[in-house]
């Protein structure tokens, strides 16, 4: 087993974090990591905070840990499975032979298919090279509009205003993070958005763009014919898993590349992990397919268990966390489809955590500036002993002595 080939394609921190757990436990085979950005692995979550105001550090590891582990890193883009005869061809011509395929192949932005979209000044993010164009263009920038309030719009209307860009944020739905969180929690991260000087359009689509003469964006369009000035867009109303690669292998694909609860797709020597498997989870009614860092480390650690003849099924408790202003979120569990929320804690201070609660039972806690609540809540769903909408909301309810064994 441990002599055997390993391919991974996909550079990002599920790719690396399968490569560094396969070395780190012991694996002694041949392991080709497929960098299809060109560039060594580095650590996403940065770009759009602290990346874009300079004081970010988003290294993972050094240049030199790959030769002293023994990764062979490739950068080329993997076009296609050979899966009778077990090879990976890459757009370079190169084919490689594996034993064991890991896809790890992320996702990318969705585009916003209106007139204008191609104008210049309109831009994604999602990789470096995004994060280098979006940090450059906000340097001049007198006014940016984003469309998009979830992690990435917010993110970037937060580091924006640091650098006190006039910043107009269009988010479609009636909230913001309307796919992650809350209504109390929504509410009230706008609100600190906008007493940080953003206007936040709530319930606005974008028709389209207007540019000028030499094709730069001037205007963005909304559906009610207001026409919002810009020399700077950023677009982020999420992403579309890459599921292109499996599809040519005709393995099955639903909204992610389908994988069991061991992380292997329907041929028994092709894995996904990260942002691109859609998996079962035991925190979650129905498969799920998650975007987190958590969840990319946590794939790579239990893929690389897997490989080495582990049978433990994938089944960490999701969690995710954004920086924005002074605000630090945390959420843990999955609030899609709760019914019934208790809020504990101060909104006034800005200090609280928000139940949420589907059929009687908590299915997240989103935390704003309350760190113990959510290692607390994270232990709690892991050991399955979680509280009542009642308990919680008794006075002096404690999580933590609640949940304490
Ligand atoms: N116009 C305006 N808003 C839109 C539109 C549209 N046409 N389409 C979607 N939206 C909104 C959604 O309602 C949602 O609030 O864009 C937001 C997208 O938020 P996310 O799904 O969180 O995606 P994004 O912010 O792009 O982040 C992508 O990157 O930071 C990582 O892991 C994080 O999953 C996240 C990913």
């Amino acid at each position: 087993m441990s002599h055997i080939r390993v391919v991974v394609v996909g550079g990002g921190q599920a790719g690396f974090q399968t490569c560094a757990a396969l070395r780190d436990n012991g694996f002694e085979g041949s392991l080709t990591l497929v960098c299809g950005e060109g560039i060594l692995p580095y650590q996403r979550p940065p770009l759009s905070k602290g990346y874009l105001v300079g004081d970010a550090d988003i290294g993972l590891r050094a240049d030199s840990y790959y030769p002293e582990q023994r990764v062979g890193v490739v950068t080329a883009i993997a076009a296609a499975v050979d899966r009778p005869a077990r090879e990976v061809l890459l757009d370079n011509g190169v084919r490689l032979g594996y034993d064991r395929l890991v896809l790890a192949t992320g996702a990318r932005p969705r585009s916003l298919p209106v007139p204008g979209s191609r104008l210049d000044g309109i831009l994604p993010l999602r990789t470096l090279a995004d994060a280098d164009a979006l940090r450059k263009a906000l340097t001049g920038c007198r006014r940016l509009v984003i469309i998009g309030g979830g992690f990435i719009g917010l993110e970037v209307a937060a580091a924006a205003r640091k650098l006190e860009v006039d910043t107009t944020v269009v988010e479609s739905m009636p909230r913001a993070m309307a796919r992650v969180l809350s209504v109390e929690m929504a509410a009230f991260l706008v609100s600190v958005h906008r007493s940080h000087g953003a206007t936040v359009l709530l319930g606005r689509l974008v028709t389209a763009f207007d540019g000028d003469v030499t094709g730069r964006v001037r205007k963005v369009v909304l559906d009610d014919g207001s026409r919002l000035d810009a020399d700077l867009v950023v677009v982020g109303i999420g992403v579309v898993p890459n599921v292109e690669l499996a599809v040519s292998a005709r393995l099955p694909v639903d909204d992610g590349i389908v994988v069991d609860s061991l992380l292997r797709t329907a041929d028994e020597n092709i894995f996904a992990v990260g942002d691109c498997a859609s998996f079962p989870s035991p925190h979650t009614p129905a498969r799920v397919r998650l975007e987190s860092v958590q969840n990319a480390v946590d794939h790579g650690n239990s893929v690389a268990r897997t490989i080495l003849g582990g049978s433990a099924p994938y089944d960490a408790v999701p969690w995710f966390w954004s920086d924005q202003h002074e605000v630090k979120l945390q959420i843990s569990g999955i609030s899609t489809g709760h019914d019934h929320t208790v809020v504990a804690g101060s909104l006034d201070a800005g200090k609280f955590s928000v139940f949420c609660f589907r059929w009687g039972r908590l299915v997240a806690v989103e935390s704003a500036n309350r760190p113990a609540d959510h290692v607390v809540s994270r232990r709690a769903f892991a050991a399955g002993k979680l509280p009542t909408p009642e308990e919680v909301a008794a006075p002096g309810f404690s999580l933590k002595e609640f949940a304490a064994p």
